[in-house]
């Protein structure tokens, strides 16, 4: 049988040190809260539950979080007393009793769903506690793991340790991981007699050990420890974050250029053999089907470009941007909430918002649907194989028809047939050598 999980993420912190009005645990890596990345983790490792422990009246934290956190429950640290306080802020779902529960940091977005299986099954394999170590570069300032046989002995934090101690390279990386059934035994044995008076959950090391539990260390890799306290911090965990998402782009058989300067999100779907030239932003909500190429800077957000499209250099898709295959966007055009049909050109130059262009139509230079009226927005509709010559302006609502051809300049206000030419535009009239009398005039103005 399955062992069931808890997954309690302590997400109370004030985070000062980022100076901002966004509580730290909001602050996002890939386009979603950090804290997210954590529960994700945590449901990648099996966690059916989670609870999210936050500080008092951190109602943003909460309405953020439950949206992301699908199903999670959240609990309030009133005062922060420390992180075995904080994980006792649950005790109503550890209370619910669960095989493994395992305590995570919503400011620690890094770790990876290895490393809490690893932990899991140790407590599979009768471990009452887990620890997660790593070995960071410079120990100074972590706790450091006192083992022996296999076993983990204590916790020791960098002003307790002894000299020998000292040269202890295995630290604390923060996370535990606790046998369901003595979790709440132990977290109420641990006391504040400490330096800062805090409850730590650390001490639950030497307490289960006390009782005769078996209590062991797992080691992961630096990285997936790194916590969020600066936003010096928050950038470099961006950009192991981005580094991890490109390798898994590149072995999925993703073609970069440049790969450091592409630019992912946590849900960006890119299919096998599209080519994504240098300097490219995928913000959340992107699909990339096998074979479209991606010319330098563009920038995308909640966008879908189909099967061997084209798009760039220079282009812009925003939410509802809907590329069919074959179809192209070149420079400087943008899309909004807009249907682009399978083969249709929007070259250059070009807006197209709330509108629905059908298969191989060609929208030519410098073409803006005007969509907007200040009030509502109105749909463009352009038929199969219609042709809108350059710098033309779509009133919307409007509708060109199927293997319609229009002028180019044109105003167009009125729908137009299929197969039908419009002229949206002022004749041109030309005056026979009036450029010579005009130039004359010109010049005798300027003289007087
Ligand atoms: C903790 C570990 C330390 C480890 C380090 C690794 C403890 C006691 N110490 O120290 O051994 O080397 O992580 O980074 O666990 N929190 C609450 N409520 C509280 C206190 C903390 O929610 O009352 C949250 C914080 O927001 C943070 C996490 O718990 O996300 C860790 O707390 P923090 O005070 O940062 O612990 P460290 O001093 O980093
Ligand atoms: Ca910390």
């Amino acid at each position: 049988m399955a062992r069931t999980c808890l997954t309690i993420i302590l997400a109370a912190g004030q985070g000062t040190r980022m100076k901002s009005a966004l509580p730290k645990v909001l602050h996002p890596v890939a386009g979603i809260p950090m804290a997210a990345h954590v529960a994700e983790t945590a449901r990648a490792a099996g966690s059916e539950a989670i609870a999210v422990v936050v500080g008092h009246g951190s109602d943003d934290v909460r309405d953020a979080l439950a949206g992301a956190l699908e199903g999670a429950s959240f609990h309030e640290q009133t005062e922060q007393l420390g992180t075995a306080h904080a994980v006792l802020a649950a005790r109503d779902a550890i209370a619910r009793g669960y095989d493994d529960v395992l305590v995570m940091f919503g400011d620690t977005p890094l770790v990876r769903p290895q490393v809490m299986q690893e932990a899991r099954a140790k407590l599979a394999g009768g471990a009452a506690v887990v620890v997660v170590g790593f070995r960071p570069e410079n120990p100074f300032g972590y706790g450091r793991l006192i083992e022996a046989g296999g076993h983990l002995l204590a916790i020791r934090e960098e002003r307790d340790t002894s000299d020998e101690e000292k040269g202890i390279s295995l630290c604390n990386g923060g996370i535990m991981a606790f046998s369901g059934r003595h979790v709440l035994e132990f977290l109420d044995a641990v006391g504040n007699a400490n330096a800062k008076g805090e409850y730590y959950m650390t001490d639950t090391v030497e307490i289960a050990r006390k009782q005769g539990r078996d209590v062991v260390a797992i080691e992961a890799p630096v990285e997936d420890v790194i916590g969020v306290n600066t936003r010096a911090d928050l950038a470099a965990v961006e950009a192991i974050w981005q580094r991890r998402a490109r390798d898994r782009m590149l072995a999925g058989g993703v073609t970069m250029i440049a790969p450091e300067t592409v630019f992912l999100s946590h849900d960006t779907v890119i299919e096998p053999d599209v080519v994504i030239e240098p300097n490219v932003v995928f913000g959340l909500g992107v699909t990339v089907r096998s074979g479209a190429r991606i010319h330098a800077f563009c920038h995308f957000e909640q966008a879908t470009i189909g099967e061997r499209a084209e798009v760039g250099p220079f282009a812009r898709l925003r939410p509802g941007a809907d590329l069919r295959e074959r179809s192209k966007v070149g420079n400087f055009c943008e899309v909004k909430k807009s249907v682009i049909g399978e083969g249709a050109k929007v070259n250059h130059l070009t807006y197209i918002g709330d509108a629905v262009i059908g298969p191989k139509a060609n929208i030519g230079a410098g073409t803006i649907t005007c969509n907007y009226d200040g009030f509502g927005k109105h749909l463009t509709e352009i038929g199969e194989n219609a042709f809108v010559g350059s710098n033309s302006s779509l009133v919307a609502p409007v509708r060109i028809g199927n293997g319609a051809y229009i002028a180019s300049g044109s105003v167009v206000t009125m729908s137009v047939p299929d197969d039908a030419v419009a002229f949206g535009r002022a004749r041109q009239e030309n005056k026979e050598g009036m450029a010579l009398k005009l130039r004359a005039r010109l010049k005798a103005a300027k003289k007087a």
